[in-house]
């Protein structure tokens, strides 16, 4: 059995974690950053960093002493190495090379959307590859055949917008602050899905990508016109979402035999979309799994069990290996048209 410390600073959230190699979350500790990015409706990066800075020293002491180890005493230091804010990247990646520098533990630097992918593997130990990922967050919306420990095919991306990008860009045009996924969750439960017509862009394509921006525009102009409630634009949203994800997802599963579907990220927090993949997996005689939601949005326990997978798999990294803004899964992957600047 092994202990590994995990550390995340990719985005808005600090946090540290301690995982053993068999599945036990030992400690973690998670600090958003929600309300110093409120007033912006978005995150600023180098606020994020900063407050990396000033929280993530005092995380790594508090689960340490939650669990009652020194820093000696864990196998190895894994933390994430991008993709994300390189700023806030660069902070939570040197804080694990100097905790290994000190302590002589090898260094894990885990790719973000890896510890995504493998998440709902810390929670499903039965939960064998291949699967089928839908990985939804802020940042990125794919679809990828997880083959093993670093061996990822990636079937699909969006061509624009993230879904939970396209969640955060609805939630500001109906003032409901940052990040905007749980506000609209919480306001659609009082809407009618079917009230307000949204597009569903890209459904019915051959390709399995995924496009938002469409969506957000038509929202906004159902705001604009000032005659739907806010609830039920939020609940019409939601339904487009899950519309198109279940789409694309049933026709990634056209060209994967993989025999199991898994929702990783953020957005697989929303109950809506957990229950309508839940049916396709059903429908396509596929089994299910998506981590519980507090694993679905970042944390450091997904980033210690990937850095506890590839620890296993002999993966350890050298001192100077770089923070990296992007850093596809899949780098053989072709662009996608429109794809712009996301990995
Ligand atoms: O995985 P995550 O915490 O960070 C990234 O790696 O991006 O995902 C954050 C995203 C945000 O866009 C947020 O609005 C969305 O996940 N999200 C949700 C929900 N909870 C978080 N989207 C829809 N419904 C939710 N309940
Ligand atoms: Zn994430």
């Amino acid at each position: 059995m092994t202990v590994i410390l995990g550390l995340e600073s990719s985005c808005d959230d600090s946090a540290a974690a301690l995982v053993t190699s068999d599945r036990q979350i030992l400690a973690q500790a998670v600090v958003g950053q929600n309300s110093a990015h409120q007033p912006f409706g978005g995150v600023v990066p180098e606020i994020a960093a900063r407050a990396h800075v000033e929280v993530l020293p005092g995380l790594i002491r508090q689960v340490l002493d939650e669990a009652g180890l020194r820093i000696g005493q864990v196998d190895a230091v894994a933390a994430t190495a991008g993709p994300g804010l390189i700023g806030g990247v660069m902070v939570g990646l040197l804080a694990g090379k100097g905790l290994a520098l000190a302590s002589g533990k090898p260094l894990v630097a885990v790719n973000h959307l890896e510890g995504h992918a493998l998440s709902p593997r810390l929670t499903e130990p039965d939960l064998a590859f291949p699967y089928l990922l839908l990985l939804a967050s802020g940042g990125h919306c794919q679809l990828l055949e997880v083959r093993g420990v670093g061996d990822y095919r990636r079937l699909a991306t969006t061509i624009d917008d993230a879904a939970g990008e396209a969640f955060d860009k609805a939630a500001k045009l109906l003032d409901l602050g940052y990040p905007g996924g749980p506000a609209i969750e919480a306001l659609a439960a009082e809407g009618d899905p079917r009230a307000v017509p949204l597009p569903r862009p890209l459904v019915g394509s051959k390709e399995p990508h995924f496009s938002f921006a469409g969506l957000k525009s038509a929202v906004q102009r159902a705001v604009a016109a000032g005659t739907h409630r806010p609830a039920d634009i939020a609940a019409s949203f939601q339904q487009a979402v899950v519309d198109s994800l279940v789409d694309r997802t049933a026709r990634a599963l056209d060209s994967s035999d993989a025999p199991t579907l898994v929702v990783a990220g953020g957005v697989a927090a929303n109950g809506a979309i957990r229950a309508a993949l839940k049916d396709l997996a059903a429908t396509r005689g596929r089994g299910f799994a998506v981590p519980p939601g507090w694993l679905c949005t970042d944390n450091a326990a997904m980033i210690a069990w990937a850095g506890a997978e590839r620890f296993a798999a002999g993966l350890t990294d050298a001192l100077d290996v770089p923070a990296r803004a992007r850093w596809p899964l899949d780098a053989s992957a072709d662009a996608v048209r429109g794809a712009g600047v996301k990995a």
